[in-house]
């Protein structure tokens, strides 16, 4: 496995990184949300922060955003011990933070969200020729193309608004960067000019934390990628050199790497008897033809129809109502990998019957996509299984 940094080796041969997490915990009640997390960024880098849904990707951006500190753990600043117990306290380290619902004021122009908060005031009035004369100059020197300064946010497009609540972002001068999901509601075009926001970001030399589902985002535009899982690291990859089909295994836990089997040496897997026969149907996964994922098409569509199945294993869960958020994952989990094996035979996985590569005719297999058939990989329910 091409993993070339895990969560417990040191610093790799760059400068120190500009914010260093380690060993960063939070306890909702009774959900651990994450434990003993570490996560490391470098000026002039695009880290990917992925994880499935729940696995603690926003909670840990919160404690760096200091708006929901960590019980436990150290936020390193330079190098050097810092607290970020309020958001006051993040944005003067140079920490910002891009939200994904925007925070933006439909009602004001661009050149007043921009200055939203931060307004230049000259002779106790609004100074409105020098903010929008900067907000032209922090426009273009990123290359955000807006029709204009003075239209209502509303009327901008989806990507256009990211990139102005981005370039709001960078007002406040930061060092790191914070993106939540950039690009989820976005289409094909818009995504593209946001991509390309965060190759201009780090190009100034930002390090920048981009939260995304998109595994084509990912690799687009991340020199590294940290997976949480339940809310712990599950292995930081550098992107050039690691399958997308390496990343969704690390994000679903269908994977076997130095940390995962550290992890499990030291907290002793016997606790949780559902992960462990989650991990071996996993694992034997890959193994049968009809599950083997040959592209990144397919590894995208194989990982939706993973987390659809999750989402029904859900909802029909049986009566061991789970405790608590990890232990619903985990019991999702425990149906997902007995569904993602045999072909078209989801949810019904009959004892004695090796139909493992033996794929039946005409029910959808996952990696052998039939021209023709866009419905190939979809979630079995839907292909009227
Ligand atoms: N304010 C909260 N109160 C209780 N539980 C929370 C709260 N915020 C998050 N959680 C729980 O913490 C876990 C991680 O959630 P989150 O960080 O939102 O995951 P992600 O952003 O990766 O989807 C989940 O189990 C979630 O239910
Ligand atoms: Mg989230």
């Amino acid at each position: 496995m091409p993993e070339t940094q895990s969560a417990t080796t040191s610093p790799a041969a760059s400068a120190t990184p500009v914010l260093a997490l380690r060993g960063i915990s939070k306890r909702f009640g009774a959900v651990q949300a994450l434990t003993d997390v570490d996560l490391e960024v470098r000026a002039g880098e695009v880290v990917a922060l992925v994880g499935d849904n729940g696995a603690g990707k926003s909670t840990l951006v919160k404690t760096i955003a200091g708006v929901g500190p960590a019980d436990d753990g150290v936020v390193e600043w330079e190098g050097k011990p810092v607290t970020v117990d309020r958001p006051h306290a993040a944005q003067e380290l140079g920490i910002a933070t891009v939200y994904q619902d925007l925070a933006l004021c439909d009602n004001l122009d661009v050149v007043g969200n921009l200055f939203l908060g931060r307004e230049i005031v000259r002779a106790g009035v609004l100074d409105e020729v020098e903010m929008e004369r900067r907000a032209r100059e922090l426009l273009s020197t990123l290359s955000i193309r807006i029709p204009s300064v003075r239209i209502p946010i509303a009327s901008l497009s989806g990507g256009q608004r990211q990139t102005v609540a981005i370039a709001r972002s960078l007002l406040g001068e930061p060092k790191i960067v914070i993106l939540d999901e950039p690009t989820a509601a976005l289409g094909v075009e818009q995504t593209a000019q946001v991509l390309d926001l965060v190759e201009r970001l780090r190009e100034r030399g930002l390090g920048v934390i981009l939260i995304s589902h998109n595994m084509a985002d990912v690799k687009a535009v991340a020199d590294r990628v940290a997976v949480l899982r339940l809310g712990r690291n599950n292995g930081t990859f550098d992107v050039r050199s690691t399958s997308q089909e390496e990343i969704i295994s690390a994000i679903t836990g269908a994977t076997d790497n130095a940390v995962t089997r550290r992890r499990d040496r030291s907290a002793g897997v016997s606790g949780v008897p559902g992960a462990v026969e989650a991990t071996g149907a996993a694992e034997a996964a890959p193994a049968a033809p009809a599950a083997q994922v040959t592209g990144p098409a397919d590894a995208v569509k194989a990982a939706q129809a993973a987390q659809d199945g999750k989402e029904a294993g859900k909802e029909s869960a049986p009566a061991g109502e789970p405790v608590d958020a990890v232990d619903a994952v985990e019991a999702a989990e425990a149906d997902e990998s007995a569904e993602a094996t045999p072909a078209g035979k989801a949810g019904k996985p009959e004892v004695g019957k090796p139909e493992v590569g033996k794929p039946e005719v005409g029910k959808p297999e996952v990696g052998k996509p039939e021209v023709g058939k866009p419905e190939v990989g979809k979630p079995e329910k839907e292909a009227g299984a």
